[in-house]
This record gives structure tokens, C-alpha cells and sequence, in this order.
């Protein structure tokens, strides 16, 4: 490893956009096809990475989707997010907050508690094993209806006290935010944090829905916010974090090049972006991966690689004395 890639692994950070069932291995997605006798597509581990090449973020969630549906009971769930905390944790990743998508596993008759319980258990589990604290982000499928968002948000109405936020994901041109201002409202009233992934391939004018009309904490991705200058300066004063995604934005041709990648021109405009993973089995790379790509790719210094680890513990949803020790541990890391 150079001294760039083990300063990398070492930075303490926290992942803040991984959507859990886009940890999927194709090892594992074998091996829970195996379990539950679900036939899938594939006659191999090499066939399903060569199946990943996409041109839009359509492309992928079609092969995501059906991905997921190897995915049945609450051991499945749990096993999917146990790998992705060792994974994590290698990646020196000491808190993340990890959304899951209800909706694709209870469009499919799996009870949401399956899910849950399979989520919360390996949380547990990897607090104790690795002591990576983590969160839940609840996301509504935008490509579906708000009344099926609402019907979600009342299935997890038991579980509401272990769910952090509510998140937004799928295809999202054609799919504005507008479209589920009521359920956003509902979620706030009831003490969820919100986040809502805008400006991946939307306009910059989805970007403006999501903090007008959701009344976002975050903005998942937000690369095209940079088409707009009022938009940009108006997200810098109000210190919104942004969590973008490197190795994402190369996969689904948000850039073309990752020489491309705007993640220093975000810092040097005041914005408050950090790196985060997506789907990194489906992307090429854990959260390292990405820290490693974009530094290579634009030259990025060490102080900006603390300032990205820096922006995850202060743009996440832990309470103001957790963020404090995490920046404190991590300023410590950079004085080495
Ligand atoms: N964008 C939108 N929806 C998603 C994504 C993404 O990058 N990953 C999983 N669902
Ligand atoms: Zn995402």
C-alpha cells in the first residue's frame, strides 16, 4: 500500500450514503440463492460483474432490483449487513448510516419486519465486534406513489424509535421531490431526519425542491447543483452536506472520467461534500476505494482528505457530543 492508501484506510470517517441492498456481493447473492432456492440469471460470479455495466442510473436499478430478490428472511438481512460492516470497518468506517428500501422487499411479500430485525440485529453485532456505531435511513422509492410511501412509513411506525431519517432513491428524472412533500412533512412531524438524493441526474431545480419542499437535513449526490450559481452559494451558507459518490457517478456516467470529478471544485466553493460508497458492490469500490479514486484522479492533499472525513461526522445524524470525540479522534489521526 502507498502512504496515500494506508493514510486513507486509517482516516477515521463515517459512510453516509450506502443504500445496504447495493452492498450485495455476487458471492453472497450465489450463496442466499442457494438458501432460499431462488433461481437468478446468472451461471456465475464472473457473469453477474460482467452484467455490470451501465450507461444511466436505470440501467443499474433494473439489475439492482432484481438483485435483491435472493434477499428473503430476516438471516439474509442480516448476514447482507454483517459483510458490509467488515467491510466498513476495514475501511476505517466508525459510524455509517445505512438506508434500505422497504419497498422492494415488501412489494415482494417479505414482512418489513424481516428486514428490520435482520438490519438491526447485525447493527448490534457490529457495534459490539468492531465498535461501528450506525443508524437507519428508511428510503421511499420515488418511482412508486406517495400514498405507497405513506403506506411505508406506517408499516415502520413500531420500529420508529430505531429509524434515524427518511431518505428518497430510484430513478429520479421524471420523479421530483414535489412529489412527496406531504410524506416528507409526515416524517418530519413525527421526529425523522431527512435526506433525499438530488441533482444525480435531475436538474438543478430538484435540488431546490428537495431543501424547499422536503425541508431536507442532506442531499444525497447533488453533482448538478453545480449547474446552478445561486444554488451553489446559497447551499454553502447553509452548510448543507452533500454526500457524493465517486466510483457511483463513474459507473452510472454522472462524469465520464473520474478526472472530471467535481469533489474539489465542491470544497473550494464552500460546499460541505464527503465520500461515500452508494452501492459498492455494484460500483467497484468500498468507501476507501473512493477516497483513493478521487485523491488519484484530482490530486487531492491529505488536508482535503481530512476535511471530506471531517464534513462525514459533522453532516451525520449523531448527536453534537458523538461528532465532537469522532473530529477529535480524527484532528489526532492527521497530527499523527
Ligand atoms: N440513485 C438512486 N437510487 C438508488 C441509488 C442511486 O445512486 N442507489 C440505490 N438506489
Ligand atoms: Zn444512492
Amino acid at each position: 500500500m502507498t502512504d496515500l492508501s494506508q493514510f486513507i484506510a486509517g482516516l477515521p470517517k463515517a459512510e453516509l450514503h450506502l443504500h445496504i441492498e447495493g452492498s450485495l456481493e455476487p458471492e453472497l447473492m450465489f450463496e442466499l440463492a442457494q438458501r432460499n432456492n431462488v433461481a437468478i440469471p446468472y451461471a456465475s460470479v464472473e457473469e453477474v460483474r460482467a452484467a455490470y455495466d451501465f450507461s444511466n442510473l436505470q440501467d443499474f436499478l433494473d439489475i439492482y432490483y432484481a438483485g435483491a430478490d435472493v434477499l428473503r428472511t430476516r438471516a439474509d438481512f442480516h448476514d447482507l449487513a454483517m459483510a458490509y460492516f467488515a467491510r466498513a470497518a476495514a475501511d476505517g468506517v466508525v459510524h455509517a448510516e445505512i438506508m434500505f428500501d422497504p419497498q422492494t422487499h415488501t412489494d415482494r411479500g417479505i414482512p418489513f419486519a424481516e428486514v428490520i430485525e435482520g438490519l438491526l440485529s447485525a447493527m448490534a453485532a457490529a457495534e459490539a465486534e468492531y465498535g461501528l456505531t450506525s443508524q437507519l435511513i428508511l428510503s421511499f422509492l420515488r418511482h412508486l406513489s406517495e400514498e405507497a410511501a405513506f403506506a411505508t412509513l406506517a408499516m415502520a411506525e413500531p420500529w420508529l424509535d430505531r429509524i434515524t431519517a427518511v431518505g428518497l432513491d430510484s430513478s429520479e428524472v421524471g420523479h421530483p421531490p414535489a412529489k412527496f412533500a406531504r410524506v416528507f412533512a409526515a416524517a418530519r412531524e413525527k421526529g425523522l431526519k431527512i435526506t433525499a438524493h438530488a441533482g444525480e441526474e435531475g436538474p438543478p431545480a430538484y435540488v431546490h425542491e428537495a431543501l424547499d419542499l422536503l425541508g431536507v437535513d442532506r442531499i444525497d449526490h447533488g453533482n448538478r447543483a453545480l449547474e446552478d450559481e445561486a444554488l451553489v452559494s446559497r447551499l454553502a451558507a447553509e452548510e448543507m452536506t452533500l454526500t457524493v459518490c465517486p466510483l457511483s457517478n463513474l459507473k452510472l456516467c454522472v462524469v465520464n472520467d473520474l478526472a472530471d470529478h467535481p469533489l474539489d471544485r465542491m470544497l473550494a466553493r464552500g460546499l460541505k461534500a464527503t465520500v461515500n460508497s452508494d452501492d459498492p458492490a455494484y460500483f467497484g469500490g468500498y468507501v476507501a476505494d473512493n477516497y483513493r479514486a478521487v485523491a488519484q484522479a484530482r490530486g487531492l492533499s491529505r488536508a482535503d482528505l481530512v476535511t471530506l472525513a471531517r464534513n462525514s461526522f459533522t453532516g451525520s445524524f449523531l448527536p453534537a457530543e458523538a461528532v465532537a470525540r469522532h473530529v477529535e479522534r480524527l484532528e489526532a489521526y492527521a497530527a499523527g
